[in-house]
């Protein structure tokens, strides 16, 4: 009888440990009141239910077997803690809490979940030291720990992440040195530990990792010679603002030789070498330049908030300006139009009221997921497959990235798009375009060729296509850019003295010089790449990178979107004065009316001013710089360069198209201005 009451008791037990759910259940319980104490955002976690069934708990994906494998929960708002109870969801392969504002520490009962391969905490509140137990999880491949408040120094632990791709710890307070233990991930790919207050030279070791990529150091206190392997990192490599840093090869870095003057305080705790040798013990340099200029990379979401502040007034200004124009269209011309201006996104509810009405034949494609352009019945006109299967992009991987379009990540709106930030699984960072499907083409084919011809697109002065995606549920096309961090050039026009930042002369003439092979790149053809005119080159569309090199964007963009939508673009351009007068008797484009563009372009970066007054044109046509060249230049400027680029402004603005040169010849004039620069 007891062996009977026994063998029950063990037949139940194993049929609990074979159930899941239970089990799972409770530890979900567990996260959802640590996660989020106040009950606000997961009312669906609910005590009795089953959390794989039905898909019932928002957020929570489970494998076939029935437990719980990935917890998809940024962006949600979420202010509690990381409970350690996660630690016993055995199963979990991604858990994604990134974009809320959890707070407290990493508990080091994270380290259980020995199958985890994606630990996404980025962009929150999170304080005390990386679990050095984290490098016991060996299926883990990217781990996203920006922007917190990370203290402590980075465990050399994480030197076993066998399969560690990405890395990205930057935006932290992560002291210390950088452990030489990183060099041996294999698979790194990515490692960013950029704006914290690591110290202590670059471990040599690091440039062993076979095939890394990107590597970030900017803004920390580092020192000493850096590795001259790390060359083959090309631009991969970023180092500036480390103020103790020295090599050869690199370019702003000093020779090490020639730095003994400026920083023997400072002592190189990983390579002894003459010239830092000095009798302090490594601890003792913890505080160089910390404690003198606190280092206090401004709290990280300061720095968004300033980052997104700034696109956002940039977006506002053309938002504003399309507003204007568009009404003055309206009051002009007195059309109805088909698109709204207060909102090119729709609500759901619009969607499908758009669905009802519309037989778009676009609207039958299938979205999402499952999105298929590439259907082979479908594709008889000479697409290439795998070109356009490179660029597709997966919804989920889209909302993942921007926190499901969040408004957190929301950079601009304009009357048929909105455009959002995002961060990819692989750390770069990407500017999301949603596009209204109601402002794209309808005519299938049209679309698709039109696609085509943008993912033929490639320069250095374009912006780069990532890829697209098209959302059926959001009614939305998604194109998805490389982020441009800085800004757009309309933002260094009409800079007060002061505030701002005043582009220098030669910087001037290198952005100049950019723009023009950007276009000249649109105006020729190559290979599968057609002649393309750009058709709405201004300030706003010239993006500026982190080099100042200009990058434009939205080439190509007309080729998807219905005329309605492009004519309201143009009229914006319009305002600004970047249409050429032909337009308005022709109504059509063709290069010469880019190279107009491009001349009041050079007009305004040479003037320093949006707005290019006729005053300006005589003062450049009379060669009287006083009035022509940016005051705020304070006279650092070649004369002769800029009576050749004015020369230019001019011609390229002529009346008569005929009289333009073309983007070719503009090429040609600029760069034996630059030779002899
Ligand atoms: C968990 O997420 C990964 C990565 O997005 C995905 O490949 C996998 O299918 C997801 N698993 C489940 C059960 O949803
Ligand atoms: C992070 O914490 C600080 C203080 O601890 C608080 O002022 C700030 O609002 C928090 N940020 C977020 C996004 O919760
Ligand atoms: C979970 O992690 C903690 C701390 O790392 C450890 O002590 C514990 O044994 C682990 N639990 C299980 C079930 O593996
Ligand atoms: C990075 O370093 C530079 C130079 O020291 C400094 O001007 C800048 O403010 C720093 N940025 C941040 C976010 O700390």
């Amino acid at each position: 009888m007891r062996l009977l009451l026994l063998c029950f008791l063990c037949f139940f037990i194993s049929i609990r440990m074979s159930l899941p759910s239970p089990t799972e259940l409770e530890l979900l319980l567990q996260v959802k009141a640590s996660l989020d104490p106040e009950n606000r955002y997961l009312t669906s976690w609910t005590p009795g239910s089953d959390p794989c069934s039905t898909r019932s708990f928002e957020g929570v994906a489970c494998n076939e077997e029935g437990r719980v494998a990935n917890i998809t929960l940024q962006g949600k708002g979420l202010s509690g803690r990381i409970p350690a109870a996660l630690g016993g969801l055995k199963s979990l392969t991604g858990l994604y809490l990134h974009f809320n504002a959890l707070n407290g520490e990493i508990p080091k009962e994270i380290a259980n979940l020995s199958q985890l391969s994606d630990l996404y905490l980025n962009v929150n509140n999170l304080t005390g030291k990386i679990p050095p137990q984290i490098g016991n999880m060996a299926n883990l491949q990217v781990l996203q720990l920006c922007y917190n408040k990370l203290s402590g120094s980075i465990p050399t632990q994480l030197g076993s992440l066998k399969k560690l791709g990405v890395l990205a710890l930057q935006y932290n307070r992560l002291t210390g040195a950088i452990p030489a233990s990183l060099g041996d991930l294999e698979m790194l790919t990515r490692l960013d530990l950029s704006f914290n207050t690591l110290f202590g030279s670059v471990p040599e070791k690091l440039a062993n990792a076979p095939i890394l990529k990107v590597l970030d150091i900017r803004n920390n206190t580092l020192s000493g010679n850096v590795p001259p392997a790390l060359k083959r990192l090309n631009a991969g490599f970023q180092y500036e603002n480390n103020l103790g840093l020295c090599g050869s090869g690199f370019s702003n870095l000093r020779d090490c030789a020639d730095s003994s003057k400026v920083f023997t305080d400072r002592p190189e705790p990983f390579k002894p070498n003459g010239l830092y040798k000095k009798d302090i013990p490594e601890s003792a340099n913890l505080h160089p330049s910390c404690s003198k200029t606190p280092c206090s990379s401004p709290s990280n979401k300061s720095q968004i908030g300033v980052i997104f502040g700034i696109i956002g007034v940039v977006v506002a200004f053309s938002v504003i300006g399309l507003f204007t124009f568009v009404w003055y269209r309206r009051r002009k011309q007195k059309i109805g139009s088909a698109f709204d201006v207060s909102d090119g996104r729709l609500s759901t509810d619009q969607v499908k009221e758009v669905y009802r009405r519309s037989a778009s034949p676009l609207i039958s494609l299938e979205y999402s997921n499952g999105w298929d352009p590439l259907d082979k019945g479908r594709n008889g006109n000479g697409f290439s497959q795998e070109v356009l299967e490179s660029f597709m992009f997966n919804l989920e991987e889209v909302e993942r990235a921007t926190q499901c379009f969040s408004e957190v990540n929301l950079l601009g709106k304009g009357n048929f798009s909105a455009i959002y930030k995002g961060f990819l699984r692989d750390g770069s960072v990407v500017v999301i375009k949603c596009i209204a499907k109601t402002s794209c083409k309808s005519d299938e084919a049209e679309f698709l060729d039109g696609l085509k011809i943008l993912t033929s697109l490639k320069h250095e002065n374009l912006v780069r296509l990532r890829g697209f995606c098209c959302s059926k549920g959001r009614g939305e096309c998604l194109l998805i850019y490389d982020f441009v961090p800085n800004g757009n050039l309309f933002q260094y026009l009409d800079v007060q003295q002061g505030s701002g930042i005043v582009l220098e002369w030669s910087t001037r003439i290198s952005i100049i010089n950019g723009i023009a092979r950007g276009i000249g790149y649109l105006h020729g053809s190559k290979g599968n790449k057609p002649a393309l005119v750009h058709q709405n080159i201004s300030a706003e569309n010239v993006l500026i990178d982190r080099k100042y090199n200009p990058l434009l964007s939205n080439s190509g963009l007309h080729k998807l979107l219905a005329d309605d939508i492009v004519f309201s673009t143009l009229k914006a351009s319009a305002a600004m004065g970047y249409l050429a007068p032909e337009y308005t008797t022709t109504g059509r484009f063709n290069e010469k009316s880019d190279v107009y563009a491009f001349g009041m372009i050079v007009l305004q970066i040479l003037s320093g001013k949006r707005e290019v007054t006729q005053f300006t044109r005589q003062a450049a046509e009379a060669s009287r710089y006083e009035d022509f060249i940016d005051t705020n230049l304070e006279g650092k400027f070649s004369d002769s360069e800029a009576a050749k680029l004015g020369e230019i402004a001019l011609l390229c603005t002529h009346e008569s198209p005929n009289h333009r040169p073309s983007m070719e010849n503009v090429m040609q004039e600029l760069s034996g201005l630059i030779g002899s620069s």
